[in-house]
């Protein structure tokens, strides 16, 4: 992809005394009291500022934080907290500026964090007049946010049309290398793991993936569509019977070209949806009518770990199996084990499969693990992100 890369800027000393204005994702998880329970996103910011401090440029970083109301922004939307956690990453202090829009003062090898850029009104909206004063602050726009790629907001977009440099920052960048050697031009085998509690949120995503991959496997709920698709019981469980036919045409788009949808051979069911309720691993065939199929059974897993080892490049995105309770995590576990003792590259994203790969600590085996959630699925779907198409746009001239 043809984007111009801040890394390159930096390397040919074009930050120097310039001002920077770098869009970051840095809305992270909070509890109640307002504290981080999840900080993965303000680590992956860092490497961006500090070669933006490297390269002797004046700082300035923003995001959004949830979904506050333009123009009323509450003490529980405001950046501080991610202001201290950044801080203490960066080892210096990060002023945090409100009222930011008609100008900041920000000297070279400073780096200031611009409050919550979601209380600007016209924001979510694009708004060009917003757009064009941000871009006015900054010599150089750096989107780093890939968790906010699908957007076209003031902040990742409109700046992105009117600053006088628009690139990609070093995360941004990681994550398109890694979606293009996972998705544009893998080595095959490709086999993609698409899980989760329903067809319908993912139907797009399967279809999309129904035309580039050798091996779609599908896992959850989605799985239960899928097996009742091909004609199996799946008693009580969490399935879609009006999406039937858009699993078959899945199935049939595979087989028309020769790749397969593997529909589990057995499962492991329980008669209620309970961490403590008895586990019983039956044949997919014999699933009973007060049956919960809640992971896939053994030797399916085996099957599935064997095609993850000899594939070339694996895409990740759900836990097969309802992995919080133990007595149903080892479909998810074996299929984790398996990507992180395989050669392939491989990609994962979306938060519980972040949560899987955590759970069995599997992070340093697993070829890029995206800070994506939504932006991560609309890839999947084949969609090219507005963050994307601008900074190609703009490279272009
Ligand atoms: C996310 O958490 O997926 C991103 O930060 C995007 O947030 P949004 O869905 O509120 O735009």
């Amino acid at each position: 992809m043809n984007v111009l890369r801040f890394s390159d800027l930096c390397d040919e000393g074009r930050a120097r005394g310039r001002r920077v204005f770098i869009r970051a994702d840095l809305n992270v998880p909070q509890d109640d009291q307002g504290r981080i329970t999840e900080d993965t996103r303000i680590r992956a910011s860092v490497p961006c500022i500090q070669m933006a401090l490297a390269g002797g440029a004046a700082v300035m970083v923003t995001s959004h934080l949830g979904r506050p109301t333009e123009g009323d922004l509450q003490p529980a939307d405001s950046l501080a907290p991610v202001a201290e956690r950044l801080s203490e990453l960066l080892g210096r202090p990060v002023p945090l500026k409100t009222g930011w829009v008609d100008g900041v003062d920000v000297q070279p090898g400073e780096v200031v964090l611009l409050e919550n850029c979601r209380g600007n009104k016209g924001e979510k909206k694009n708004d060009p007049a917003l757009a064009q004063k941000m871009a006015a602050l900054c010599d150089i726009f750096v989107h780093d946010a890939f968790g906010t790629a699908h957007r076209a907001e003031a902040s990742t977009y409109g700046i992105a049309q009117h600053a006088k440099i628009a690139c990609a920052g070093p995360l941004l960048a990681a994550e398109i290398d890694a979606i293009t050697k996972a998705l544009a031009n893998p080595k095959r085998p490709l086999v993609a793991i698409v899980a989760g509690s329903k067809v319908s949120t993912k139907l797009t995503i399967l279809q999309a993936l129904a035309k580039n991959v050798d091996q779609l496997i599908v896992g959850g709920g989605i799985a239960n569509t899928f097996m009742l698709a091909a004609g199996l019981p799946i008693g009580k469980s969490l399935a879609e019977p009006d999406l039937l036919d858009q699993a078959r045409a899945v199935i049939a788009a595979m087989k028309a070209r020769g790749a397969e949808v593997p529909i589990p051979t057995d499962v492991v069911v329980a008669k209620t949806f309970a961490a403590d309720a008895p586990a019983t691993v039956k044949a997919a065939t014999d699933v009973a009518a007060d049956d919960m199929i809640l992971d896939i059974g053994p030797q399916t897993a085996q099957k599935l770990a064997r095609q993850l080892q000899a594939a070339g490049t694996i895409v990740w995105n759900g836990p097969v199996g309802v992995f919080e309770f133990d007595a149903f995590a080892n479909g998810t576990e074996t299929i984790a084990r398996a990507i992180a003792a395989s050669d392939a590259f491989s990609i994962a994203g979306g938060g519980d499969t972040l949560a899987a790969i955590a759970k069995y600590g599997i992070e340093p085996d697993v070829g890029y693990i995206s800070t994506g959630g939504g932006a991560f699925l609309e890839v999947l779907e084949g969609k090219t992100l507005p963050a994307f198409e601008i900074l190609q746009k703009r490279a272009n001239g």
